[in-house]
């Protein structure tokens, strides 16, 4: 899964001469776990470019990964076998800023409001497809807590990532997506789809007339997806206090926070950034996540 996509960063030497000037002498791999043109690869594009401005370390570092509560949570409680551990093999690098979920159907499903829609989908559930990215993405676990919320369910269809699923929803291939908000929300503002509810406490400072599901009559439908970037174990501790370094820097530049707050993303403190604080976070979200998920009872094809 971690080897589907890349995007080389190219990082050009800063005057720290404390690391020496080799690392990095070459580009940075960020490894994409999704299709490109979704939400994890709009997020490792606006702050990846911004990264390329400022490394400067010993060596080592080449290879960093952007995943999120799917791939480095979900996956590790869903798929037994997996071939590395999720806490053990990865060195947590920087926590990224997070991404409400939208419920979001084409414009051809005849339903004003989250009531409608759901009476919709109790009624049709033979007829409606829903997108996902896949067992364990984002789009998976908002499904998991949409069917657990609204006592509907309906059938899924797997895509490499919700950039290509987000297409086929417009073209009314299927007919709804519980999605990042960065991926449908300027879909929703073109008119293309439609949105009934954001999964969480709060509404949208991106999309303020979007109720949340609480609002809209399904309260405790809340799911955020939170991004992060990893590294292999071994990454000396320098190269990752490097790269953390601009990661936060990344994350102050004021055209960065305006284009991921424009697509709905909420931004974490520089302190809960920092690979200790993130490696907790991730530790708490297994502890969280582990009942919820075996309750649902997945099962993995
Ligand atoms: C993507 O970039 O396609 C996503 O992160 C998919 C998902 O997890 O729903």
């Amino acid at each position: 899964m971690l080897r589907r996509s890349a995007l080389a960063l190219l990082v050009v030497a800063s005057a720290a001469p404390a690391l020496g000037q080799s690392y990095p002498s070459k580009p940075i791999t960020m490894i994409v776990p999704f299709a490109a043109g979704g939400p994890t690869d709009i997020t490792a594009r606006i702050v990846g470019e911004r990264m390329g401005k400022l490394a400067h370390a010993a060596p080592d570092g080449y290879t960093i990964g952007i995943v999120h509560l799917g791939t480095n949570v979900v996956n590790g409680i869903i798929y037994k076998n997996l071939n590395y551990d999720l806490l053990g093999d990865l060195v947590p690098v920087a926590r990224l800023p997070s991404n409400p979920l939208l419920v979001v159907t084409s414009n051809q499903v005849p339903a004003k409001d989250m009531k409608e829609l759901v009476a919709y989908l109790k009624a049709n559930a033979d007829k409606v497809s829903g997108g996902t990215a896949g067992m364990g993405s984002g789009s998976h676990i908002g499904v998991l807590a949409f069917h657990a919320g609204t006592g509907t369910s309906y059938q899924l269809v797997p895509y490499r990532g919700t950039g290509p699923a987000v297409q086929d929803l417009i073209a009314n291939q299927i007919q709804i997506m519980i999605d990042q908000s960065s991926n449908s929300l300027p879909h929703v503002r073109a008119g293309k789809i439609r949105a009934y509810a954001v999964a969480s406490k709060q509404r949208s400072a991106a999309a303020p007339d979007i109720p949340t599901t609480a609002e809209a009559g399904f309260p405790g439908i809340e799911v955020t997806i939170w991004q992060g970037l990893w590294a292999p174990k071994g990454t000396p501790a320098d190269i990752v206090a490097k790269l953390n370094a601009a990661a936060v820097a990344a994350l102050k530049d004021p055209e960065v926070r305006r284009k991921l707050e424009d697509l709905g993303q909420d931004m974490p403190t520089p302190e809960q950034m920092q690979p200790a604080a993130f490696d907790a976070f991730q530790r708490a979200e297994f502890a969280k996540w582990k009942p919820i998920i075996e309750k649902a009872n997945v099962k993995v094809e």
